[in-house]
């Protein structure tokens, strides 16, 4: 008599680890991306390491952004690697007395356009049901020839936990020769790829709510 409830525990348990809260499965127009919570308390959503482009190799590498146009589901709980970049500063440089890196070159990578997003968890949002976030989206410096949106303090997570209704994104764009080629070989006219990169990414930060 008590085994059908039992069972039901049972699978409640099994699957409650196999699918994650709906308010952490996005579906956008090019596919489903699974998040995270970037807190412990629950609080604030992070959708890390999100596609938005085609990547930029092989005969795509000199070429403006394409859009990523449908991907299977996207595991978004890690960043990507940073773009492929110049590192000129030293262990021994001024950014070192600082508690944390201002740098990110770890396993850069030219796979690197995808963008970070982190949102208020549903229940917070819902206590606001008629007012809209504002997205503050954060373009990282670097002098066209380093950064990341991955860099540890732009970690959105603060920002958002300790205000209402802001939405933060970063994301990374080509840098130095993969993002400004400055080649007579290629179209004079279109040749910044890393501002085309800047510019292109619209579809997924509509789409978390
Ligand atoms: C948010 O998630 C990213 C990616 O997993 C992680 O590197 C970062 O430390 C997290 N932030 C906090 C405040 O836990
Ligand atoms: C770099 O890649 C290696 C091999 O995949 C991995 O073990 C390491 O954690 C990565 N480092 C960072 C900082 O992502």
């Amino acid at each position: 008599m008590y085994f059908p409830l039992f069972l039901s525990l049972l699978w409640a348990k099994a699957t409650s680890h196999i699918y994650p809260p709906p308010e952490l499965q996005i579906v956008t127009s090019s596919g489903i991306i699974s998040g995270k919570y970037n807190n412990t308390a629950e609080t604030v959503r992070g959708f890390i390491g999100i596609p938005y482009a085609e990547p930029p190799v092989g005969s795509l590498r000199w070429t403006p952004p394409l859009p990523k146009l449908s991907h299977n589901l996207v595991d978004a709980s890690s960043f990507s690697n940073p773009c492929a970049q110049v590192y000129i500063y030293s262990d021994h440089a001024i950014w070192n007395v600082l508690p944390y890196k201002i740098w990110n070159k770890a396993n850069m990578s030219e796979d690197c356009l995808y963008m970070n997003i982190w949102a208020p968890s549903a229940k917070r949002r819902h206590q606001k049901r008629e007012k809209k976030a504002a997205v503050m989206m954060f373009i990282h410096g670097g002098s066209f020839f380093s950064g990341s949106g991955s860099v540890g303090y732009y970690d959105g997570t603060y920002l958002v936990q300790d205000n209402e209704d802001i939405i933060v994104v970063t994301f990374n764009y080509r840098l130095t020769v993969f993002g400004y080629p400055n080649s007579p070989d290629l179209d004079p006219k279109n040749q910044n790829f890393g501002l085309l990169d800047q510019v292109s990414k619209s579809i997924h930060q509509k789409e978390v709510r």
